[in-house]
């Protein structure tokens, strides 16, 4: 038997190689994606080959992460409960993608990940598998193996000459990639506990940050991020100079209580300063552009999206009608949006588009004004009708 594993490097997934070759008597083959984690490809392989796979292969995922997921959910607006821009969520479906591809040309059997019984992480990997390739079998080993304690496992990996990095000083799970940071455990799953300054990867404190505030001006086309202060630049260049030039200003760090889709609520906190910049900015300008009935529609959507992608349901029919509803809100959404970026606030300080449906000679109080006042008179005696009819019949009662 072949057995394709999500391989972090990290205690869970090495002592997984070792289970399943016992358990299953099975060939290892990991598999690790580049998708803006800081990871050395050789020491994965090193790693991974020392605790007993066959080979370990390294994919650079990022543009398809960016083009393929990160944009799309930009554009719909995807954010779960209002908070949580989706990184980790986002990328389990890719991640999976390639590792059916590996499966399916290494004629493997089964692919297997590390995650708990008690996550989302296991929905997004098991549902994109049974969409993508339902004749893999999914092992799960972190959900089988019989350690009682993280204690036990430790002392299995010892046995069998596995490196462990856990620290009593560093307790957190951390997931990481181009789209934000997740951080739980430790002091976090007191919810009553402020998150300690060291559980923040990459921003920094408001107290910590610069006094003086920073302006930067990001510019989109139908919808995509295309430009910072003027000069076009790649998206993924820009995810990284945001998530500098915001982490350094302290934004992007959320702290929130979640409904997981298994019924339990965590206590999760994140590092997300492009996404919350290219989200607040992409939203402004929307309202720009879209009319009143688009504008609240479409908060519908984005909800809706964010659900489905949280749900592992990326690969779904519902999630491709909901791209082409997008995909069309975006035709005007070009323009530019100018933010200070201050002590942990992202401040938006001005919005400008060709297709802007604001208009100065209709909101200005000034001599300027074009707005027929008069016309409000007969606009109010209808729109006021049920009003009237409603307080006649209040007045019976
Ligand atoms: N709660 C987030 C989610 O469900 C983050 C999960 C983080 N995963 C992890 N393995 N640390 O998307």
């Amino acid at each position: 038997m072949k057995i394709v594993l999500a391989y972090s490097g990290g205690l869970d997934t090495s002592v997984a190689i070792r289970w399943l070759k016992e358990k299953y008597h099975a060939e290892i083959i990991c598999y690790t994606s580049n998708i803006g984690q800081t990871e050395d490809e050789k020491r994965l392989k090193v790693k991974a080959i020392n605790t007993g796979a066959s080979k370990l292969y390294f994919d650079d995922l990022r543009q398809k992460f960016v083009n393929e997921y990160i944009i799309p959910a930009l554009k719909a607006g995807a954010v779960y409960q209002d908070k949580y821009p989706l990184a980790t969520a986002l990328s389990r479906p890719l991640i999976v993608e390639g590792m059916v591809n590996v499966a399916k040309k290494e004629k493997a059997q089964a692919i297997a990940h590390g995650c708990t019984g008690k996550g989302n992480d296991q929905v997004r990997f098991e549902l994109t598998t049974r969409y993508l390739a339902p004749e893999l079998k999914v092992i799960a080993p972190v959900r089988e193996w019989e350690f009682m304690s993280r204690e036990e496992e430790i002392e299995y990996a010892k046995k069998h000459n596995i490196p462990v990095s856990v620290t009593k000083a560093k307790p957190y799970s951390i997931d990481w990639n181009l789209w934000g940071i997740s951080i739980e455990c430790g002091k976090l799953e007191d919810p009553w506990n402020e998150p300690p300054d060291d559980a923040y990867q990459i921003t920094a404190s408001p107290e910590k940050s610069p006094v003086k505030p920073e302006y930067i001006t990001i510019g989109f086309e139908k919808g995509v991020p295309a430009s910072l202060n003027g000069k076009k630049i790649e998206t993924i260049k820009l995810i990284e100079a945001l998530t500098d030039i915001g982490g350094k200003h302290g934004i992007g760090r959320i702290d929130m209580i979640e409904d997981r889709l298994v019924g339990i609520k965590s206590r999760e906190i994140y590092e997300a300063p492009a996404a919350v910049i290219l989200h607040t900015a992409h939203n402004e300008l929307e309202k720009l552009v879209f009319s009143r009935d688009l504008f609240e529609f479409k908060k519908m959507v984005a909800q809706r999206y964010s659900q489905l992608v949280y749900f592992g349901q990326w690969f779904s029919h519902i999630r491709e009608c909901l791209d082409a509803f997008v995909k069309e809100s975006q035709k005007f959404v070009t323009g530019e949006v100018r933010l200070k970026l201050h002590k942990g606030n992202c401040i938006i300080t001005g919005r400008k588009s060709p297709y802007s449906l604001y208009s100065e000679t209709l909101a200005t109080y000034t001599e300027k004004d074009m707005f027929d006042h008069k016309a409000a008179e007969g606009f109010l005696e209808i729109f006021g009708l049920p009003s009237k009819l409603e307080g006649l019949r209040a007045k019976k009662r």
